[in-house]
């Protein structure tokens, strides 16, 4: 099979392009042929040392996958052969072949593209565990309007959340730098669009909420986020979600003043501890998807050869929306 080698933690461009032996097939496995890996920022920072996890070297990076089933263990149904689906592999996932857990792989519905299936599970997941299982939300009960501020509203994780929070009734405000990112969440429902380039966010998100929004979604940190955490209402919640940006120093004095408060989301881990709580998440996803209230993007597509250059891609800012790998004859 062919695959993207890490062989030590560093630039991306260090990465390789390499026939490699295909891995063997285990008890309760099957094999795919992978039809499309999506691509996450994380991926870039554990290419290059810069995540809190050091994984060991060589390894295959890629954390999602959608294959088609080609070889199952003698101990696995034969009726996944054939079947389109898709996997959360944690590495391993940019390759042309991938060998998972048969009970792990979830059936891909109708309704996803293969490139949407295998870059909206990391995003998505982190938006709905964060604003169904973190933050405190009353728009249902209260019938009150609730506004969102979204920071990095045109990346994988941002534009995910604007799509969620206008399902879950949330009037979302969505930040962002270019104005192909600021259509994307237009075309998800978001009410307003601020430029983050050009604009100030915390004084246009306060205006356009009348006073301060209820809810702070941050991806991005740095002095952005710090700004913004005063864009929040009486008793907003800002949601730490990643900092592409940088580690933003909240001031103590903004999170007491109109009774702020400040809520960690790490999905991530949450889900590693909660195999259980984490297939519900996902059930609750594809629920919302399958009944259309949620659209996952389409993602632009690259070949396995261009890894590096999608990676780079992601981390300069150049992508509105997601990215997916696929092998070179596929495109
Ligand atoms: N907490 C969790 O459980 C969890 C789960 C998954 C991912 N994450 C984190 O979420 C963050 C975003 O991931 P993503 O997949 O959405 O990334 P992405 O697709 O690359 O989007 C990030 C967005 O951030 C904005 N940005 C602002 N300053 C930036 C900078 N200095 N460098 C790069 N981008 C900058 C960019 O938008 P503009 O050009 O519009 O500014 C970009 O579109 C990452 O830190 C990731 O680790 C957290």
């Amino acid at each position: 099979m062919r695959a993207v080698i890490c062989k030590e933690l560093g630039p991306l461009e260090n990465l390789s392009v390499e026939e490699v032996p295909s891995a063997p097939l285990l008890s309760g496995h099957v094999r795919l042929r992978v039809l499309a890996s999506g691509v996450n920022y994380v991926d870039g920072l554990l290419i290059q040392g810069k995540y809190q996890i050091k994984p060991p070297t060589p390894f295959i990076p890629g954390m999602e996958v959608v294959g088609e089933v080609v070889e199952c263990f003698e101990d696995v149904s034969s009726a996944l052969m054939g079947k389109r689906v898709l996997a959360n592999v944690g590495f391993g996932g940019f390759a042309t072949e991938a060998v998972v857990r048969a009970d792990r792989v979830i059936t891909i519905p109708d309704t996803l593209t293969t490139g949407q299936a295998a870059s909206f599970l990391q995003s998505y997941l982190t938006g709905w565990f964060a604003l169904t299982r973190r933050a405190h939300m009353s728009v249902q009960s209260s019938g009150k309007e609730q506004w969102m501020l979204v920071l990095g509203a045109g990346g994988g994780v941002g534009l995910a959340a604007v799509d969620i929070g206008v399902a879950l009734g949330l009037k979302v405000i969505a930040a962002a730098s270019s104005e192909d990112k600021r259509e994307l969440a237009r075309a998800r429902g978001a009410v307003a669009v601020i430029d983050s380039a050009n604009e100030d966010v915390k004084e246009r998100a306060k205006e356009i909420s009348g006073g301060g929004v209820d809810i702070l979604y941050d991806p991005v940190g740095g002095t952005l986020g710090e700004t913004c955490l005063r864009a929040l209402g009486e008793d907003g919640q800002y949601l730490v979600i990643g900092f592409v940006g940088g580690i933003p120093q909240l001031p103590a004095n903004q999170v007491l003043l109109r009774n702020r408060r400040v809520i960690g989301v790490d999905w991530g881990a949450w889900a590693g501890r909660n195999p259980e709580g984490n297939a519900q998440l996902l059930e609750e996803v594809l629920a919302k998807i399958a009944a259309k209230q949620l659209s996952p993007v389409e993602p632009q597509v690259y070949l396995l050869s261009e890894a590096a250059k999608a990676l780079a891609d992601l981390e300069q800012r150049r992508v509105a929306g997601k990215v997916v790998l696929v092998a070179d004859e596929a495109k």
